[in-house]
């Protein structure tokens, strides 16, 4: 009987270990996916960031897990070990956090991006072309189009690196900001393998601090930063909308009014969709003769507010979010081109110098094509006359932009550039205004000059 007993009892302590073992598996399983779940990273410590699901579902990556990319594509281990790094997330909900937050977590190299990317994700110098409205009556078009080196040689110029280049562990250097905004050393292995020591020559820190200072590696994320996040600013938003035809650009002053609209400060969707139900009526008010004037106009813009109301609404609440109290768009610098923060500026600004006084380069043609700007799609002459022409060997030096404006009185200058007028009509080469309309931050071509 002892030894029946002894048995029974083995196999429910066996059939115990094994429901518990199910369950709790199960239950790990489950907590483990939930703990994955992009309503996890989101809800389970109530709204902290309630703008970057938002921003995300608005992105390319939209259908992807927030931890494919904040802890990588690891395998079960690796990936677990990573995760409870993050348990010190408990602490700030303890102690609270600012806001806006910051991810100084993300790695760089390996998993995260590469998890899905190649490295030699850049196989194409990218031809891009784009529409911007202005906020006159006819809310006329203009096209910007230009040639992005992505891969580096553009129609048989001279050999240049592309993007790439960047993320081969070439590029180290110190910032003095959690976000890298403020570049103030840089070390570079050129091709030839020799390395380069580029300073600041507004640095805030020391020679000695900067020369014990940890580097930091360049990686994808110092210039696709907003890759998960894209935080639109009002203006692109609606250009684009424009050009897609989701927005009306034959009404009068259609820009101008959106635009006001989207400075209208909300503090919470329902409070957007009144502006918007109000929309039509505040047109008539701010452009009473247009509309008088124009009663097919004025038709079709009742009409049209109507039928995008919910467009208009999605639209003011995706750039400043009503549900994060002090957040815009403004809050998240964008590292990719030079348009709203300094970007590719932090490093190829005329700052970052070597001990020669030479800077990392600032020619706007190291990057891309002289921007194009048209209007009817009607390519100035001047540009037209620049085609056939070979650039001269001082335009390669990487200071060439400062010194430019040196030699606007040269005659030789006129022999391809014909004739020399600067401003912003898009008339003459040096009225180009994709180059001078724009107050670009941090492209600073004062610190390479003597006086
Ligand atoms: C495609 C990759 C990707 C996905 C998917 C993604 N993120 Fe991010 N996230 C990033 C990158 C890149 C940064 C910027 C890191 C930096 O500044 O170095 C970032 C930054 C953040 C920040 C800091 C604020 C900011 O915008 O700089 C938070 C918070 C955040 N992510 C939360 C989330 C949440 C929540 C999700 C899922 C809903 C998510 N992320 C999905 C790539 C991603
Ligand atoms: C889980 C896989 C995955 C991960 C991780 C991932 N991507 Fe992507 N990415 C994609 C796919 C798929 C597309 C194409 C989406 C499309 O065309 O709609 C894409 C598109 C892009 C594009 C072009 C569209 C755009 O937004 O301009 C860029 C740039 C990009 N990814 C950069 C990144 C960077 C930088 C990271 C790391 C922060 C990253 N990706 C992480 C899968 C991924
Ligand atoms: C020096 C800055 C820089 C670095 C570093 C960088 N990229 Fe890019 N990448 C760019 C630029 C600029 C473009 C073109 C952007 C555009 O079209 O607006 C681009 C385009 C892309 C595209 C779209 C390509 C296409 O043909 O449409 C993908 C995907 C991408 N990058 C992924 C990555 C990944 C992954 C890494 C890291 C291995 C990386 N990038 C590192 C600057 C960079
Ligand atoms: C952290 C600093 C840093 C940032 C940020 C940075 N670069 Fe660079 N880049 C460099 C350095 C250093 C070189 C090499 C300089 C040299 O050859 O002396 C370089 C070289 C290049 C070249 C090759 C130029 C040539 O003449 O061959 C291109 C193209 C380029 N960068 C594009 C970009 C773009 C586009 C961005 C922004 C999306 C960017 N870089 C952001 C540091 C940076
Ligand atoms: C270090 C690389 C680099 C240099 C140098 C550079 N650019 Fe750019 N620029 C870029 C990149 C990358 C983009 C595209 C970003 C994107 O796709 O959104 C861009 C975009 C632009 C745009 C379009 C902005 C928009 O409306 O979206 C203009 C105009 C422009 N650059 C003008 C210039 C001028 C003028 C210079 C010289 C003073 C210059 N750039 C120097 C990398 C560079
Ligand atoms: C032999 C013909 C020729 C002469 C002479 C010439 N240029 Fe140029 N210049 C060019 C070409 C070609 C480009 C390139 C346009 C492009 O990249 O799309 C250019 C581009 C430029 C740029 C833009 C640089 C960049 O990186 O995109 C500036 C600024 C400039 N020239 C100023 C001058 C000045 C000032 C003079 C007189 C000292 C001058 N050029 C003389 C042919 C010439």
């Amino acid at each position: 009987m002892t030894v029946n007993f002894t048995v029974k009892t083995t196999l429910v302590g066996i059939a115990l270990f094994l429901v518990a073992f199910v369950v709790l598996g199960s239950v790990s399983v489950v907590g483990w996916e939930v703990s994955n779940s992009n309503w996890f990273c989101t809800n389970a410590c109530h709204q902290v960031h309630p703008e970057e699901p938002i921003a995300q579902s608005l992105s390319a990556h939209a259908n992807i897990n927030c931890v494919d990319c904040h802890i990588g594509r690891l395998s079960f281990f690796p990936a677990m070990i990573k995760k409870s790094s993050h348990v010190k997330h408990v602490w700030s909900i303890l102690t609270g956090w600012e806001r806006p937050t910051y991810a100084p977590s993300l790695g760089h190299v390996g998993n995260t991006c590469e998890g899905c990317h190649t490295e030699g994700t850049h196989k194409y110098n990218l031809l891009g072309s784009k529409s911007s409205f202005a906020t006159d009556k006819d809310n006329t078009e203009s096209r910007l189009t230009m040639t992005l080196r992505n891969v580096g040689r553009i129609f048989g110029g001279e050999d240049r690196r592309g993007m790439n280049w960047h993320t081969s562990g070439n590029v180290k250097f110190v910032a003095t900001d959690p976000q890298k905004q403020n570049i103030e050393l840089v070390e570079a292995t050129l091709p030839g393998g020799e390395v380069v020591t580029y300073k600041s020559v507004k640095a805030t820190m020391s020679d000695s601090d900067l020369a014990s200072a940890e580097r930091a590696t360049m990686g994808c994320m110092d210039c696709h930063n907003r890759a998960g996040h894209p935080f639109r600013d009002p203006e692109s938003v609606v250009d684009a909308a424009f050009a897609s035809g989701e927005l009306n650009r034959k009404l009068p002053y259609a820009k101008k009014f959106i635009l006001d609209l989207f400075d209208t400060k909300v503090e919470s969707r329902e409070e957007a969709r009144e502006v918007v139900d109000h929309a039509y009526a505040t047109y008539r008010e701010a452009y009473p003769d247009e509309v008088i004037q124009d009663p097919e106009a004025s038709e079709s813009a009742r009409k049209f507010i109507e039928e995008r109301k919910e467009f208009l609404t999605d639209l003011m609440v995706s750039s400043d979010f009503p549900e994060a109290e002090d957040v815009t768009w403004k809050s998240f610098p964008d590292n990719l081109g030079h348009k709203n923060f300094p970007g590719c500026f932090r490093c190829h600004s005329g700052r970052l110098q070597d001990d020669e006084g030479t800077p990392i380069p600032v020619n706007c043609s190291a990057c891309h094509s002289l921007p194009l700007v048209t209007e009817r799609d009607q390519i100035p002459a001047y540009y037209l006359a620049l085609l056939d022409q070979k650039k001269p060997r001082n335009h390669r030096s990487p200071d060439w932009m400062s010194k430019h404006m040196d030699y606007l009185g040269d005659k030789k200058c006129s022999t391809c550039h014909e004739d020399i007028k600067f401003g912003v009509n898009d008339k003459t080469f040096c009225s180009n205004s994709g180059c001078h309309a724009p107050d670009w931050q941090y492209l600073d071509l004062s610190a390479l000059r003597n006086d």
